[in-house]
């Protein structure tokens, strides 16, 4: 199936139409296939990638290195969906200028539409910088996982009203960096139905926030079991793609033990004549 591209203004008419905009995570390129097949509107290569994928316990350690190798699969993997690039820990906090430099390089060297950071209104400056250097970028509100330690850990944000006005006072100076849309990760649903209700020329995606924001967001390992280690409670699983890859692996290793594989039609013969000219031709020269 090819498909149109999806751009920013095929995104800001979605939301025009009241139509949710499909989200999903991706790091490699079979994965970027099928979510290409599917016509799933955006991919992330989110720096979750460090624990998807890599097996480390947090995000922090992911280079940008790491980024842009798995990005430039997902990309040949998806040409026409919207592809954002998660800026990882230390690729932007440290000054404006390295910001616009690594967000750039997403855009070359990996082919992104958008790139993405975390952080509220101490890092307008950087959304800024970046847009005004042409790149289109995303902020990250609520459960921001680079600052796990910081905000406590993986757990709900914005409980309280102040907390809750702070995180709305972070989006609106998001907005006004210029940013073409905020992720809210794990905020009370009430809290992201205002951000929407009040965002102007602004899309509010939600990872575990409810279902009024503009479109979801959601980690693929989550969909199918693939994250061995815990399942959230914001996803949705959609097959145990984990248990069939068990199940396939061990009836493997016990195929190659017990002989039952590989089965004739899985290898390739030789002609009797050219096999007898080799017997003569090894007995010729014997090795
Ligand atoms: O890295 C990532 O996948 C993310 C999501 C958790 C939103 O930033």
């Amino acid at each position: 199936m090819t498909r149109k591209k999806v751009t920013l203004p095929v995104l800001f008419k979605k939301v025009a139409d009241g139509e949710p905009i499909s989200w999903l995570t991706c790091y490699d390129y079979p994965t970027a296939h099928f979510q290409e097949q599917a016509g799933i509107d955006m991919i992330l290569v989110g720096d979750s990638l460090g624990m998807t994928m890599l097996g480390y316990d947090s995000t922090l350690p992911v280079t940008m290195e790491d980024m842009i190798r798995h990005t430039q699969a997902v990309r040949r993997g998806s040409p026409s969906a919207f592809l954002v690039g998660d800026m990882p820990y230390m690729s932007y906090q440290a000054s404006s200028e390295t910001a616009v430099l690594n967000a750039g390089r997403f855009m070359a060297e990996a082919g992104c539409d958008a790139i993405k950071l975390e952080g509220g209104a101490e890092m307008a400056p950087r959304i800024a910088a970046i847009t005004a250097a042409g790149i289109p970028a995303f902020g990250h509100l609520g459960l921001t996982p680079q600052s796990a330690s910081a905000i406590g850990g993986f757990r709900l944000q914005g409980k309280s009203a102040l907390q809750a006005k702070k995180i709305m006072d972070d989006a609106k100076a998001l907005q006004e960096a210029g940013a073409v849309a905020i992720l809210l990760e794990l905020v009370p649903d009430r809290v992201c139905k205002l951000v929407t209700a009040e965002a102007e020329g602004c899309i509010i995606m939600s990872l575990g926030s409810g279902p009024d924001a503009h479109g979801q967001l959601l980690i693929y390992h989550d969909l199918f079991g693939l994250y061995p280690k815990f399942k959230p409670r914001m996803a949705k699983v959609y097959g145990n793609a984990g248990e069939i890859i068990e199940n396939g692996l061990k009836q493997y290793h016990a195929e190659v033990k017990d002989g039952t594989f590989p089965a004739k039609e899985h290898y390739f013969g030789m002609k009797n004549a050219a096999y007898d000219e080799l017997v003569n031709l090894t007995e010729e020269t014997p090795f």
